[in-house]
């Protein structure tokens, strides 16, 4: 019998809890995502939010007007010294996540940060260390893992359903989908464009579903030809900021892993191509799973037969926001394992940087 414990029940209904303790929450980084997160944290016993930073004074009137928070700062070393919050929960672009994590760290606060981890596998190594030097929790913000699809591509390779996966292929292709808002198009600022930044879930949840091999070399390539001009077709964000965008339109990338396996990973802010695909599909020696579809494709009873779940909740960001936050906060309560620890993010980081090294390297590139 499978072991089911693996997040098929997250989704039941919720027991009436008893909460002994409340986590005092800090957000770093009041920005877009940051919604989401108090959103989720409204369905959280476990945990009270008590401060919020942001370097814009208007996200600080915002989160304190919307949600109550009424210590506000613009400083993260202000918030640390004064409110010495239990965990600070890190919605900043990429490129501010490591000095964040590390200084909370340092300060005797666990530590969540948003995807992807860092802006490259050195800063993941900082924040791992700084974590372990200082005896606190630190996990990465990946919420697809949570998602009832993952279970049954998991429960399927446990049972031998899928047999030794061979290859999987990632697409998080937008045909037109460069992010008008914050720094997405900032390379200094994200560590890259649409792999770092959409790919990222894919590969994350992917990578956890095949059980986590190790990387050990990537090939790809990067494109920019369309986010660097104006705007010229009616397209759902228009207005991007093309005067600064330094990331790649389309990277494309393979991975190869130390078990034989592959990776190929296709993302996009803008390809032309039909519409757009978020999908990762397995390829085993006994069976096949398509994430998108919750579908199981295996050899039955004679036949090559399609198991498709008759019910697989489409499950909103607040939903998945909850089973992330959650998870960590019993992980910082009761020591419930963490799903996505800071070494599942500093492998997937260097998935992503071995396929940006490769680009620029013009061959394949190993990953340590
Ligand atoms: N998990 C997901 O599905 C998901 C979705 C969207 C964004 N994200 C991630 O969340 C992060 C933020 O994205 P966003 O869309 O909210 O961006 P955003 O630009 O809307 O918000 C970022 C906020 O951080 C603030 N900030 C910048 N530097 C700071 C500093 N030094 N100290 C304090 N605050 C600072 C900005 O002023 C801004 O308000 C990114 O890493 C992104 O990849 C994750």
């Amino acid at each position: 019998m499978a072991d089911n414990s693996i997040g098929t029940q997250s989704f039941a209904e919720e027991k009436q809890e008893t909460v002994t303790k409340k986590l005092r929450w800090a957000i770093v980084g009041c920005g877009g995502i940051s919604a989401t997160h108090l959103n989720a944290i409204k369905n959280i016993p476990q945990i009270e939010v008590v401060a919020g930073c942001d370097i814009k004074p208007e996200r600080l009137k915002w989160i304190k007007e919307n949600y109550g928070v009424e210590a506000t700062y613009e400083k993260w070393d202000d918030l640390l010294r004064e409110v010495k919050p239990d965990v600070v929960d890190v919605c900043t672009p990429n490129g501010v996540h490591c000095p964040a994590v590390v200084a909370a760290l340092e300060a005797g606060a666990h530590s969540i940060t948003e995807k992807p981890m860092a802006m490259n596998p050195a800063e993941c190594q900082k924040m791992i260390d700084a974590a372990k030097a200082n005896d606190r929790k630190l996990a990465v913000g990946f919420q697809y893992r949570y998602h009832p699809s993952c279970d049954f591509a998991v429960n399927a390779i446990k049972n031998g359903d899928i047999g030794d996966v061979l290859f999987v292929k990632v697409q998080t292709l937008r045909r037109r989908g460069i992010p008008n808002w914050g720094v997405f198009g900032q390379k200094a600022l994200q560590g890259g464009g649409p792999m770092i930044d959409i790919g990222v879930h894919y590969i994350e949840s992917a990578h956890y579903c095949i059980g986590r091999p190790k990387p050990i070399a990537a090939s790809g390539n990067c494109w920019t030809y369309l986010g660097n001009k104006p705007s010229e077709v009616l397209s759902p964000w228009p207005n991007w900021d093309w005067k600064t965008y330094t990331v790649e339109d389309l990277c494309v990338g393979q991975v190869r892993f130390e078990n034989g396996a592959i990776m190929q990973i296709e993302s996009s802010f803008a390809a032309h191509i039909e519409k757009d695909v978020f999908n990762w599909t397995i390829v085993g020696t006994k069976g096949g799973y398509d994430f998108a579809s919750g579908t199981l494709y295996t050899d039955r009873d004679g036949f090559m037969v399609n198991a498709k779940a008759n019910y697989m909740p489409g499950l909103d960001f607040t939903t998945l926001f909850t089973a992330k936050l959650k998870n960590f906060a019993l992980g910082v309560l009761d020591g419930t394992p963490l799903k996505a620890p800071g070494e599942d993010g500093l492998a997937v980081q260097k998935m992503i940087d071995g396929c940006y090294r490769s680009a620029e390297a013009g061959r394949e590139v190993s990953i340590d």
